[in-house]
């Protein structure tokens, strides 16, 4: 298992928390409302690299996570938050950040370069998803594309694309950028 610490929150990771992302979608519907969406949320979980978010102070004392991300790696050199969803008593002090940057110290130490994310995006009206935009934003995310396709016309779909810090250059082309992970 895997952890990182900052002033108040430790980030673990390398064990399944279906249980804790019922949990954390139910806290927030106005993020996900949608059933069927989080029954693959929490199906996910069994399976997908998983970041946990705990209370530091609270120390093994801790019993439940604040937070959770749920990782996927497409290819190589690329990575995606499947998931991510934070305690709504614990937004604002710092728990998605620490999750977002454990997800990418790992991601940096193992050659990737990319990271996506796929949000509401801004076409929609709601009030909730535009400060979720400002998260994704102030940690160094751009929008690249928004589809109309991909969850449909009602819910436009926003990639937003991080480049990572790279300890080396990636290989010329040699074809490895094409590797599918093994999570895939
Ligand atoms: C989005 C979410 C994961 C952010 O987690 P968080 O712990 O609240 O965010 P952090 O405290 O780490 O914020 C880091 C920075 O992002 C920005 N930010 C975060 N929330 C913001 C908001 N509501 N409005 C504007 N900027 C915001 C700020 O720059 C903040 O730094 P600062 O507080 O020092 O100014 C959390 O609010 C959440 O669970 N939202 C509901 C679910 C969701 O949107 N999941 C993602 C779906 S794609």
């Amino acid at each position: 298992m895997g952890s990182g610490t900052d002033v108040s929150w430790q980030v673990t990771s390398g064990a399944q928390d279906p249980g804790t992302v019922e949990r954390l979608l139910s806290l927030l519907p106005g993020w996900f409302g949608i059933p069927a969406a989080n029954a693959d949320y929490i199906r996910s979980a069994q399976v997908l690299p998983t970041y946990l978010a705990w209370s530091a102070e609270a120390g093994p004392a801790a019993t439940q996570p604040v937070g959770v991300l749920l990782a996927r790696r497409h290819f190589r050199a690329e990575a995606e938050i499947h998931l991510l969803a934070v305690e709504p008593s614990q937004h604002r002090r710092g728990v998605g950040r620490a999750l977002v940057e454990a997800f990418v110290a790992d991601l940096v130490s193992d050659g990737c370069a990319l990271l996506q994310v796929k949000t509401l995006g801004p076409s929609h009206p709601d009030e909730g998803y535009a400060q979720t935009r400002q998260f994704y934003l102030a940690l160094g995310f751009r929008p690249l594309e928004e589809l109309s396709e991909f969850w449909g016309p009602q819910n436009p779909c926003l990639i937003m694309v991080r480049v990572l810090d790279q300890p080396a250059p990636l290989a010329g082309n040699d074809g490895t950028e094409f590797e599918r992970a093994t999570s895939e």
